[in-house]
């Protein structure tokens, strides 16, 4: 039976002194107006420094077991506590991650399309939002391919997203992809994507580095630009290099998996690019972390 006596008054002005409401400090572009639960969802995969690294392991959607993904588990186990976001399938997450799991994930729903079919581009969605619910995501990734045969078909598969994820205040991270055309990635080009995708509703958007003009792709989209690494490249530096320049040009942070966990020494690169991120380390402070740990 709930208890009716001694029940304290509620303390006056005078006795409690100035109000002082916490107010929050959200500092995510594009996300003034947004209601109470996409808030708060997104502020826990973009930190009060506005910054973010995400792990993404999600490509053997289309890859299928691809090298240092055969086992995920282990090959997370030493980065994840960096990162402040895990992308990854539903199937993938729900057999190889354990439950416990305390970092924030971003369900992939869009696939249907293998390395070994007709075009790359021919995406569905794949999981549904009450599977997204089930997984207790955080928030959805998708892929739209602009400027192919299916451009109309994955901007409505983002449409759809953003308006199911809507109901529940989920917010959706559209991926520009290229599919096996990676000469596409210049700023124009990535600049047209991620500004359909936030015209569409993706609350952040996740694009490509580009060497000339990429500040171009972050000043013409009004919501927050994170950076993919694409195929593991020769030499950790040309991945500091690329981030930090990215960063300067006003990426807020990366979703980078190939050049983290496929190179012999991920979690020096992963400690290093986080260093980057949140710490404003240089490529060269990040060149002496990497070569600290990796000679450790
Ligand atoms: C695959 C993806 C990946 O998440 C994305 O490409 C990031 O990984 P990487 O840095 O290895 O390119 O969306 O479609």
């Amino acid at each position: 039976m709930p208890d009716a006596e001694g029940i304290l008054e509620a303390r006056s002005p005078a006795e409690m002194g100035a109000q002082t409401t916490p107010t929050g400090s959200l500092n995510i572009k594009g996300a003034d107006n947004l209601d109470w639960g996409v808030k708060n969802r997104l502020s826990k995969l973009i930190q009060p420094d506005g910054r973010c690294m995400f792990l993404p392991i999600d490509h053997g959607y289309f890859q299928g077991p691809t090298r240092k993904l055969e086992r995920p588990a282990e090959t997370i186990a030493p980065l994840i506590h960096m990162a402040d976001g895990l992308f990854v399938t539903q199937g993938v997450l729900r057999a190889a991650i354990p439950a416990d799991l305390k970092t924030p994930v971003i369900l992939r729903v869009s696939g249907g399309t293998s390395v070994v079919g007709n075009d790359l581009a021919n995406e569905t969605l794949v999981t549904s939002i009450e599977d997204v619910i089930r997984a207790n995501a955080v928030a959805v990734g998708i892929s739209v391919f602009i400027g192919t045969d299916y451009e109309k078909q994955t901007l409505q598969n983002l449409a759809d997203m953003v308006d199911l994820c809507g109901n529940y205040n989920i917010p959706v991270m559209a991926v520009t992809a290229v599919g096996k055309e990676m000469e596409k990635r210049t700023a124009r080009y990535l600049a047209l994507c991620c500004r359909i995708c936030a015209e569409i509703g993706a609350r952040v958007v996740k694009t490509y580095y580009a060497a000339d003009d990429f500040e171009k792709v972050t000043n013409g989209c009004p919501v927050p630009v994170v950076m993919a690494g694409g195929p593991k490249v020769d030499t950790e530096r040309q991945v500091f290099d690329f981030v930090y320049d990215g960063i300067q040009k006003g990426a807020i942070g990366v979703n980078l998996g190939r050049n983290i966990w496929q190179s012999p020494n991920p979690v020096a690169v992963m400690s290093s690019l986080h260093a980057i991120i949140h710490d404003n380390a240089t490529p060269a402070q990040a060149e002496e972390i990497f070569l600290d740990i990796k000679n450790d």
